[in-house]
């Protein structure tokens, strides 16, 4: 998805959704920003996007309680996220012997990164069963 693609899905969420015009408001300036950046206005529009990409992660941060800014690490998708720390952390933490639990309930994507993961370590996936009442 390129930069107009995404401002456009904005656009389209936000005229069925105005509740969340202003958490769309500091994306669209940021992907606008990308958009022009060979353009004289790029300079502001820039300094903007990275002023409201920089205050996003603070406020992430605080709402975690992560002990700093540059620990949040913003990504497309949960896919995407899944397989960042299964791969980065997961990669330098986990190794044979160790066991790493799933449900039975699990999305693709939150099964195949773990499933590598395992057959790289030597680690164990367990799928533990989950009944009706989600217990
Ligand atoms: C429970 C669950 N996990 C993960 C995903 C994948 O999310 P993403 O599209 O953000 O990668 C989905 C998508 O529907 C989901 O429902």
């Amino acid at each position: 998805m390129n930069g107009l693609t995404a401002v456009a899905g904005l656009a389209g969420q936000r005229r069925h959704h105005p509740e969340t015009a202003d958490r769309h408001r500091s994306v669209v300036v940021f992907l606008r920003a990308r958009e022009f950046q060979r353009s004289p206005a790029a300079h502001t529009l820039a300094a903007r996007a990275t002023d409201a990409y920089e205050n996003a992660r603070a406020t992430v941060a605080r709402f975690l309680g992560a002990s700093s800014a540059r620990d949040i690490v913003f990504v497309r998708g949960a896919t995407e996220a899944i397989n960042l720390v299964a791969q980065a952390w997961g990669g330098q933490f986990v190794s044979a012997g160790d066991e790493i639990v799933i449900t039975h309930l699990e999305h693709h994507a939150n099964i195949v990164p773990w499933q590598q993961l395992c057959a790289k370590t030597g680690a164990r996936l367990l799928v533990a069963p989950v009944n009706d009442r989600a217990r």
